[in-house]
């Protein structure tokens, strides 16, 4: 009897000890009150970025806000988003990695997941000087060109069958495919896909290990916020060995036959896997690292361009003037003899206004990724003790009406006016982030985006389906990491240009 009494007992005055500790050592930014042991996990609602934007309108810019027991700190202005990523960079460049993030990245062997150390270091400096070059992004771009002119080509064979006149598109899925292709060509060097969008038995398995992963992934997801609960919540060992050894086989054979091809053609190519294995030596990287790096770029790089061009498209739907004026340029720069490149980007000003605009008001990360203090630091006056995790609500910043006018408002011109970086230099647009851990991708990211909206546009009219109207168009966000629209956008495709350049481009690299 005197057991079962001691155990609960032992249990809250550890628990009341140590709020106790953290409030009386630290101080820490306020926010919600937090329940015993699930902190304010039931208050948070699905969309996190929009819940915590409506707390800092009752706590201010800094909030904390308890997942289980462990603090996690939001920012949601600009200065305090230049203090965590530029003051205090480095102190806040760790990451905190869920049990199923340390198992999928060998415990931080990759680039995501890793903490910033001497790791982290000399994968991002490969990522910088080797795999983000601005020469390799150019050398890749036939691969962008080949997959953003696939597009249009099925567009166009969708849009002009007579069986589909005046019936609308889902978007998200030629975009989806762009997106797909483009990221598994860069990083494993394949197309898993045929000309009519069949999958092969490669691409097959690896649609099949992203879906696992994700299930895996979420299976964990309450347990993981109550480190000295996770005892009731065991890892499915067996589940994520089996997961890792299958993505590890089907990375291993690509690997090898890029291997054999180097074998036979005496030089390498410009895809990641080639780009990695050729420099293994030089910069010291296990097979691990080498099979992380190129599973990051999928985790990162698939969805982010493909949610930001499905956002800009139910803008263009929804506000026409932009649409008009976007066409009205492409027309005046570019005409209807050929189709757009990415040379051409520099002479289209607003259709890069576009591109930053749709970033601005649907960042795809609205919380970045969060970044976890390695040391004890303060920001905005108040303390983040180390270990704590600290998101910046970059969907928050760029709607801010302190620094933006008419911050709802999706108007591009606001950026012929003042050009304002989104690279990480101006601390009001964060959509890749900003310091030591600004996404690699950014360049790729923006070329990508660009190409794919300049193309939509160029090519065709779009048009709200018939029967509806624009303020029916459904812009909120389904929760998660990244942000897909709830409601996929739907919209009717007219071609405005003659028939002979709706041809895909293929590139044989
Ligand atoms: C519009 C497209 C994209 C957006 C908006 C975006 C945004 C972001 C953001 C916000 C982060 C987190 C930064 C931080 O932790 O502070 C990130 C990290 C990352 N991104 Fe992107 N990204 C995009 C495209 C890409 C592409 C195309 C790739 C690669 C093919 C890529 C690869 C990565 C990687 C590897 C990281 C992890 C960096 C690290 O932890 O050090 N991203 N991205």
């Amino acid at each position: 009897m005197a057991l079962f009494l001691i155990i609960p007992i032992s249990l809250i005055t550890l628990l009341i000890s140590y709020n106790l500790y953290y409030t009386l050592r630290f101080k820490l930014p306020p926010g919600p009150r937090p329940w015993p042991i699930i902190g304010n996990l039931y208050d948070i609602k699905p969309l996190r970025f929009r819940c915590f934007a409506e707390w800092a309108q009752s706590y201010g810019p800094i909030i904390s806000v308890w997942f289980g027991s462990i603090l996690n700190v939001v920012v949601s202005n600009s200065e305090l988003a230049k203090e965590v990523l530029k003051e205090h960079d480095q102190q806040l460049a760790d990451r905190h990695r869920s049990r199923s993030a340390a198992k999928f990245s060998r415990d931080g062997k990759d680039l995501i997941w890793a903490d910033y150390g001497a790791h982290y270091v000399k994968v991002r400096k490969v990522c910088t000087l080797e795999l983000f070059s601005p020469k390799r992004i150019e050398a890749l771009r036939p691969i962008r060109e080949d997959e953003v002119t696939a597009m249009v080509e099925s567009i166009f064979k969708d849009c002009t069958n007579p069986e589909n006149f005046g019936k609308s598109l889902l978007v998200k899925k030629y975009i989806g495919n762009v997106a797909f292709n483009n990221t598994t060509r860069l990083a494993f060097g394949k197309r898993f896909m045929n000309s009519e969008g069949v999958m092969d038995e490669q691409g097959i398995e690896f649609r099949a290990i992203t879906a696992n992963g994700l299930k895996l992934g979420a299976s964990l997801a309450m347990a993981e916020h109550i480190p000295w609960l996770r005892w009731m919540f065991p890892l499915e060992e067996e589940a994520f060995a089996k997961h890792g050894a299958r993505r590890d086989k089907l990375t291993r054979e690509i690997m090898e036959e890029h291997t054999q091809a180097r074998k036979e053609s005496g030089g390498a190519k410009q895809h990641f896997v080639d780009a990695l294995l050729t420099l293994q030596d030089k910069y010291d990287l296990s097979e691990d690292t080498i099979i992380g790096l190129l599973w990051d770029m999928v985790t990162a790089g698939m969805d982010t361009s493909a949610i930001v061009v499905e956002w800009g498209m139910a803008e263009l739907i929804k506000n026409p003037r932009v649409q008009q004026k976007a066409q009205e340029e492409l027309d005046k720069v570019i005409g209807f003899e050929r189709i757009i490149t990415e040379n051409d980007f520099s002479s289209l000003p607003y259709l890069q206004c576009v591109a930053k605009e749709t970033m601005r008001l649907h960042p795809p990360t609205p919380l970045m990724l969060p970044h976890k203090a390695n040391a004890n630091v303060k920001v905005g006056g108040y303390d983040i003790p180390k270990g704590a995790n600290v998101h910046v609500n970059v969907w928050a910043v760029a709607r801010d009406p302190a620094v933006w006018k008419d911050p709802l408002e999706f108007r591009p011109e606001r950026f012929l006016e003042e050009d304002v970086d989104m690279k990480g230099h101006d601390f009001r647009l964060l959509p890749f982030g900003a310091g030591r851990r600004v996404c690699p991708g950014a360049q790729l990211g923006i070329n990508l985006v660009t190409s794919m909206l300049g193309h939509l546009l160029h090519h065709f009219c779009w048009a709200i389906p018939e029967g509806m109207k624009p303020e029916e168009i459904d812009m909120s966000e389904n929760p998660g990491l990244v942000t897909f629209m709830r409601t996929p956008i739907q919209a009717v495709a007219s071609p405005r240009l003659p028939s002979h350049l709706y041809k895909r481009v293929p590139a044989d690299i």
